[in-house]
């Protein structure tokens, strides 16, 4: 059992009213730029179980949607009130980490704003064959996230399959669609580069189970897919609405939909195939995933799609958080508040939809329940600001201050200068460890 945390030493200032927040995402940094914003004298302290901030803005968002990630520098506001919010950085809470428990009798209240992070599965046979992948595996891995740096799917058949109608399909299908050489430009680690420069992927299918009038996905994400050099987009099953769409989105998706359907335009070295109506029955391959048997919505004819590499890019379920409830891949709430002193906020709170800034209203709510209770909430056994740190060490972890993750931030900056981007990802978590402490790890 680690050693009783050291007692107060805050030499007799009045004590804080003391936050925690679990997650360093867009949901946790806007928790805790709305507490700051509060009248109410509180300290947050900002705690992620990887040494980097900002979640899926990091972790997530496409390596070659530059200027979406610079929504960065207001996630990061929060830091530059030093005094006030602390980055607890490669501190995991709750299994394999500190037990929430433990934690709580550091704090008045704890924000949980963890995310989504477990991949649906579509229940159909072959899905566990290597070569397939749920997106959150396999976009981690592009964005160079720590717990798939070693993923390195194999990119050597020209077929590729990614299920599902949302933005996230589309990020899939364009980065595996895009030339490497466009790719050297963004953040990718190197070694995902290098895959993707031995790439053949010449056939991208999107697998749609329902209607042109049903896809999620953003106009402006559609389009681009539309844009990309070398890229022909074919789709195939397109129907018409049986009525008007009543959204502008729906309506803007349809208008490019029916303009690819009725002409593809000239033939291009890679395509991108949109097949609508079409369920996906079983995977192919023995030892490894070679293809995917669709069939039409409803009933119908199978088909057989080739493909040595699958992703489901059909959505997510928040990881379940020992001690707290859980009902279909988020923690039941009202309004933020699971009880007084237990809140949620993000995709954790609501489950896995909207884009970054809808994580803004719905984490200002959140710290409005908070704050609604916060004259009831009794003090925590040890609210001194050191005793926290003083667990962590009895626990084994060494937490990656604000000061640390700049360092790690720079070395990614130096980086990208041999590749000409904007930083280059260092992947290894031993490696980012190293480079946030200045240690010489990094090569
Ligand atoms: C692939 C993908 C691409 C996207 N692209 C865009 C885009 O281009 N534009 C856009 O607007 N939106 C995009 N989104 C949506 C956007 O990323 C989300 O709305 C947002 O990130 C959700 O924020 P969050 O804070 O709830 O979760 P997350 O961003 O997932 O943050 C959760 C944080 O909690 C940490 N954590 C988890 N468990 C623990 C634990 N046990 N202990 C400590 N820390 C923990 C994680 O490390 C992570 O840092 C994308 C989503 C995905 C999946
Ligand atoms: N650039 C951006 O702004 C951006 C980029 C990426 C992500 N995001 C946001 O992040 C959120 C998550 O995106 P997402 O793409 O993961 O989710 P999403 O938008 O909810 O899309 C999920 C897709 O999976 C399909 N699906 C679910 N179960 C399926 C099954 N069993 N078989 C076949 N298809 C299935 C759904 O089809 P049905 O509709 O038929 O259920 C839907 O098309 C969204 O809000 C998205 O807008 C934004």
């Amino acid at each position: 059992m680690p050693a009783s945390p050291t007692p107060p030493a805050s030499g007799g200032a009045v004590p804080q009213t003391r936050i925690a927040v679990i997650g360093a995402g867009p949901s946790g940094l806007y928790a805790a730029a709305a507490l700051l914003a509060s009248e109410s004298p509180v300290d947050v302290d900002v705690i992620d179980r990887l040494p980097a901030p900002y979640g899926l803005v990091r972790y997530g968002v496409a390596p070659d949607h530059v200027k979406m990630k610079s929504v960065i520098r207001v996630l990061q506001r929060p830091f530059s009130d030093g005094s006030r919010v602390r980055f607890l950085g490669n501190v995991r809470v709750g299994e394999g980490g500190i037990p929430l428990d433990v934690l709580k009798e550091h704090y008045h209240a704890v924000i949980h704003a963890s995310g989504s992070s477990v991949d649906r599965a579509l229940g159909i046979p072959g899905e566990e064959l290597p070569g397939s992948y749920g997106s959150g595996a396999f976009v981690s891995w592009y964005c160079g996230h720590p717990d798939h740096v070693d993923l390195d799917p194999v990119l050597d058949h020209a077929g590729v399959v990614v299920v599902g109608a949302g933005n996230v399909a589309l990020d899939v299908a364009r980065v595996l669609a895009r030339g490497h050489v466009e790719m050297a430009a963004t953040d990718v680690p190197d070694r995902v580069l290098d895959a993707l420069r031995g790439s053949g992927v010449e056939d991208v299918h999107v697998v749609i189970r329902r209607g042109p009038e049903h896809v999620r996905f953003t106009p402006a994400e559609l389009r681009q897919i539309g844009e990309l050099a070398g890229v022909q987009v074919l789709v195939h099953g397109y129907t018409e609405p049986a009525e008007e769409p009543a959204e502008r989105r729906q309506k803007q998706n349809l208008a490019m939909l029916a303009e690819w359907a009725a002409d593809p335009g000239p033939a291009r070295p890679r395509r991108i195939h949109l097949h609508f109506h079409r369920t996906p029955v079983r995977l192919l391959g023995e030892g490894r995933v070679t293809g995917m048997v669709v069939e039409p919505t409803g009933g119908g004819a199978e088909e057989t799609l080739d493909a040595g590499l699958v992703v489901r890019a059909i959505g997510y379920l928040g990881e379940p958080i020992p001690g707290l409830p859980y009902d279909g891949g988020i923690v039941p709430n009202t309004a933020g508040r699971v009880e007084p002193g237990t809140y949620v906020t993000g995709w954790i709170k609501r489950g896995p939809t909207g884009v970054i800034g809808t994580n803004k209203g719905d984490a200002v709510e959140t710290v409005a329940s908070l704050l609604d209770d916060l004259h009831t909430l009794p003090a925590p056994p040890h609210p001194d600001p050191d005793s926290v740190i003083a667990v962590l060490e009895a626990y084994g972890v060494e937490p990656v201050t604000w000061t640390d993750w700049e360092r790690l931030d720079a070395e990614e900056v130096r980086r990208g200068g041999a590749r000409d981007a904007e930083r280059v990802k260092v992947a290894d978590l031993q490696d980012m460890l190293a480079a946030a402490r200045g240690r010489s790890r990094v090569s």
